[in-house]
């Protein structure tokens, strides 16, 4: 009886021991963010993958697993920052985003109560997923958006470009781009089309969400060709990168 009872109680720690295990693998991988402070994440993986009421499922136009789609220019969800993410539901809420890509996300976020949003937002901000975005040999197949030089738009992000008034993407995007949390939303890893469609929306001021006009800024002085060279590094960026160990600025 004893001997069994002290079994029982070396599974339990046993269990305790490899869930321990388990989080602190996960909450590593998620830079010690516990997403479930955040948001009811059961609440939000079931929106995300169900839908609710008359709003789809989220995957059915981000991804199966959130990753986003250059086919139909729909962005990586997971892995964004949560406060971004939120903001971003709210703005399409408030008409203060519109999506002209596919004319549903306004829909969508009106679809959503306040809670909703914050729950499906943690969800998708929980998701790991891989270092890099898109693979540029299929958006050449497809055709619609011309790829960039990755070299030029490195130089681009990393430095900007003084002469032209362009600040370096990395200023305010973090180091590749990989996201300054709250304010400024990880570019490392995005969609390439995505992320080319929303530098052109920026430019022409059809999206106009930005706090103080930061983006559009930024846009309005680039080229067709700075817009694709740019995408082409970020969207293989790496977004785990623990920074640039050679400029200590940069970490
Ligand atoms: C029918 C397709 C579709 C569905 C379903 C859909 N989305 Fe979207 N979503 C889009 C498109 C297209 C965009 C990009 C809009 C643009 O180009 O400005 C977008 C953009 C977003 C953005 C902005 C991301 C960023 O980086 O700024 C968020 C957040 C978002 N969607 C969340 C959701 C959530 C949460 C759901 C499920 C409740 C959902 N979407 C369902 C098509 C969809
Ligand atoms: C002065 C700061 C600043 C600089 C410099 C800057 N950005 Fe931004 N960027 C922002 C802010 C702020 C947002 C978020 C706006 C919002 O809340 O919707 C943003 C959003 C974006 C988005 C939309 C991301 C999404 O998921 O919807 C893209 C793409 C982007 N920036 C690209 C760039 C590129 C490329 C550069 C360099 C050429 C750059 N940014 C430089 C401040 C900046």
């Amino acid at each position: 009886m004893l001997r069994t009872s002290k079994f029982g109680i070396a599974i339990a720690m046993l269990t305790i021991a490899s869930t321990g295990v388990v989080l602190s693998a996960s909450v590593f991988a998620s830079e010690s963010v516990s997403y479930a402070d955040f948001g009811n994440l059961e609440n939000g993986k079931t929106i995300f993958e169900q839908g609710k009421g008359d709003v789809p499922a989220c995957t059915s136009c981000h991804g199966m697993e959130g990753l986003g789609d250059d086919a139909m220019g729909t962005p990586r969800l997971a892995g964004q920052g949560f406060n971004f993410l939120v903001k971003q539901l709210q703005d399409f809420h408030d008409d203060k985003r519109k999506d002209e890509t596919m004319f549903i996300m306004n829909t969508n976020a009106k679809g959503l109560s306040e809670q909703d949003k914050r729950d499906v937002a943690a969800f998708a901000a929980s998701l790991g997923g891989p270092d890099k975005g898109s693979d540029l040999a299929q958006v050449k197949e497809l055709g619609t958006v011309p790829v960039g030089q990755r070299h030029l738009g490195k130089a681009l992000a990393q430095h900007g470009s003084p002469s032209r008034g362009i600040p370096a993407c990395h200023s305010c995007h973090g180091f590749n781009g990989r996201g300054a949390f709250p304010v400024y939303p990880r570019l490392a890893g995005q969609r390439y089309v995505y992320l080319v469609n929303q530098l052109k929306k920026w430019r022409d001021g059809s999206r106009a969400n930005d706090p103080m006009g930061q983006m559009r800024e930024v846009a309005k002085r680039m080229s067709d060709d700075d817009i694709h060279n740019v995408a082409t590094f970020l969207t293989n960026a790496s977004r785990t990168t623990k920074g640039n160990a050679r400029i200590p600025d940069q970490k």
